[in-house]
């Protein structure tokens, strides 16, 4: 089984972006405790980072043709993307939305998703080990019980 973990724009800057809100951790941080995750899951993780939409739209059409799982982090296209919407529906992927803060407990504008009607669950405000619980939430969800 194979797990997109895919993450939008400015979540390369993480460590040195708003600490106070995101924290020191960094997004090589973040892939290295997927991949100890997804060793102790026995999953494969395919790990992107881009700060262009279509570079998202492209990878969701890949996962969809893979019957790869997608894990993501859509940060600002979140709240804006439609065109992420679409894909999504297209590629009708098991997909789990994370952010590393609680969304509702910000700004008004981030409390809306274009995503979160799609995915399977949400999971925000517990920082990088929700990537982890993503992932395992996932695994169940692809293993027949
Ligand atoms: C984010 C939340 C988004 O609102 C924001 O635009 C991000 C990061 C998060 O992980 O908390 O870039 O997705």
């Amino acid at each position: 089984q194979t797990i997109f973990v895919l993450n939008g724009p400015n979540l390369n800057m993480l460590g040195k972006r708003e600490p106070g809100i995101y924290g020191a951790v960094t997004l090589d941080d973040i892939e290295a405790m997927c991949r100890t995750e997804a060793e102790a899951l026995g999953c494969k993780i395919d790990f992107r980072q881009s700060n262009h939409e279509g570079d998202l739209v492209s990878w969701i059409q890949e996962a969809g043709e893979q019957k790869a799982l997608v894990l993501i982090n859509p940060a600002a296209y979140t709240h804006t993307s439609i065109a992420l919407h679409d894909a999504i529906r297209a590629a009708s992927v098991t997909l789990v939305e994370v952010h590393l803060s609680n969304i509702h407990a910000r700004e008004s504008f981030r409390h809306h998703s274009y995503v979160s009607s799609l995915a399977k669950g949400v999971i925000c405000g517990f920082g990088a080990d929700g990537y982890l619980m993503g992932l395992r939430a996932l695994i169940k969800l692809a293993t027949p019980q």
